[in-house]
């Protein structure tokens, strides 16, 4: 999967200023659904701003290797599905590399055929949780096979009949709400999943898109309760995929940290669900304008100027952790930079990311002189203005694509440069990070062991 064999670091060096318009590749969740979905409903879907990254584009080929037929000519996919209900059974092991969304949406999807299926992955996908989309598969009836502890490799084998569920997601996860929805999409009759916490609702939105019977309720609790109708007929459409927010993030936090920034990133996602990093930023005292906000296929896309910016810490809702899930790591970067402390409770969840990212930051953050406080489910940063005495360390990226963005950020900052280990990881959802940052004004120098410059 990975084209580089060994690892390859990568240094970011302190930037006078940066400036410029970018637009960052398409949102990775929507990217995943719309190969997913396409490649399940009949007739032909039209992508374009398809995230051409590691990740998605192991959900293009799994997609293939159940009957789908997925073809990319000049910037545009185009996705034959099979029908719904109509999915092969694949003839090898799925792999989805590093892509926890592909592999735990896919088991979802393919789990209530009466087929078997083998799913594996990388080092980083072989370590997390699967117990969590597996547990309502079995109530569902499928027989599961799986390393101990519910890890990859897994293999599924679902029943003739299997039964519709109602089910209380014990996590705030939109995988494995979004598993269980996908489930439901082949067994007759209503199944329905109980969302006590609201996560990024790309499945709803889309598949109702792609002609599912889907309906959603929210009590005065904003519990969301949301019903599908099995077996419905799925018909392919249209997507343009909007830019996604989570790799904004990286940008938009140099915008503001690096002195004399003024940046526009373009065409970025404002689904509601996925916005809290810009809502705490803007909180933390960061100059960031929306603008040209416009509907793109029934999603708010707008574009954000970012000027560099004073910031303050603060304390982080819990609440707003699943609208940011993946933008921790890139805020910690940014509270590095920050006046006073700022406190990121409630998130144990980055545990069982594609690294443990709390352990991952906090020890980022040691490694290059900033002052920080790591407990079971909250990181608090004590941050330098100025980024004096920031920097000068090699971090550990654990196979961690955010990571290892989050601190070449933080180098663009520091007075002194930040390295990570290995850079290759970057590719499984911002493949243009390093050419885009370079637009702006960033020196970001990529070496492999053998002292060749990437
Ligand atoms: C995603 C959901 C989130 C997020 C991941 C993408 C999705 O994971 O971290 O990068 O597309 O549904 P969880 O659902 O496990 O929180």
């Amino acid at each position: 999967m990975m084209h580089q064999a060994a690892p390859l670091p990568a240094t970011a060096h302190r930037a006078d200023s940066l400036s410029g318009a970018i637009r960052v590749p398409g949102d990775k969740s929507i990217s995943h659904r719309s190969l997913m979905f396409g490649g399940l409903a009949s007739g032909e879907t039209v992508i374009t701003g398809l995230l051409e990254g590691e990740d998605v584009l192991a959900t293009g080929r799994a997609m293939a290797a159940m009957g789908a037929k997925v073809t990319r000519e000049d910037a545009c996919w185009r996705v034959f599905g099979t029908g719904n209900g109509a999915l092969l059974e694949p003839e090898s092991p799925l792999d989805f590399g590093n892509a926890g969304t592909g592999c735990r949406l896919t088991m979802g999807l393919v789990g209530s055929y009466h087929m078997t299926s083998r799913f594996i992955g990388d080092a980083s996908l072989s370590r997390r949780p699967m117990k969590r989309v597996l547990d309502p598969l079995r109530q569902m009836g499928v027989a599961v096979e799986a390393e101990e502890g519910d890890r990859l490799p897994v293999t599924l084998r679902g029943p003739a009949t299997p039964v519709p569920i109602t089910y209380r997601v014990p996590v705030a996860s939109a995988q494995v709400k979004s598993a269980v929805l996908l489930a439901g999409l082949n067994i007759a009759g209503t199944t329905t999943v109980i969302e006590p916490v609201m996560t990024r609702d790309h499945t709803e939105k889309m598949l109702m898109g792609f002609g599912a019977k889907i309906e959603v309720a929210e009590d005065a609790d904003g519990v969301r309760t949301i019903r599908i109708e099995g077996q419905p007929t799925l018909k392919g459409r249209t997507i343009d995929v909007p830019g996604d927010p989570s790799s904004a993030a990286f940008p938009l936090v140099a915008g503001l940290i690096v002195p004399g920034a003024d940046i526009t990133i373009e065409n970025v996602l404002m689904n509601p669900t996925r916005t809290g990093i810009v809502l705490t930023l803007q909180e933390m005292g960061g100059l960031i304008d929306i603008v040209n906000w416009r509907d793109a296929g029934g999603e708010d896309v707008a574009d954000l100027r970012v000027r560099s910016s004073e910031l303050k810490g603060v304390a982080v809702p819990p609440e707003r952790a699943p609208s940011m899930i993946d933008e921790y790591p890139v805020l910690a970067v940014a509270a590095a930079f920050a006046e006073g402390e700022t406190v990121m409770d409630g998130i144990e969840e980055l545990r069982v990311k594609e690294s443990d990212r709390l352990h991952a930051v906090a020890r980022g953050l040691e490694a290059n002189g900033v002052d920080c406080t790591e407990s079971e489910a909250c990181l608090t940063v004590r941050g330098t203005p100025s980024g004096k005495g920031i920097g000068g360390g090699t971090v550990e990226t654990h196979l961690d694509h955010r990571i290892a963005m989050a601190f070449l950020t933080m180098g663009l900052a520091a007075e002194k440069p930040v390295t990570i280990d290995d850079s290759r990881m970057v590719a499984t959802s911002f493949p243009q990070f390093f050419d885009l940052m370079g637009e702006l004004g960033a020196t970001i120098s990529r070496t492999t062991p053998e002292g060749d410059d990437r």
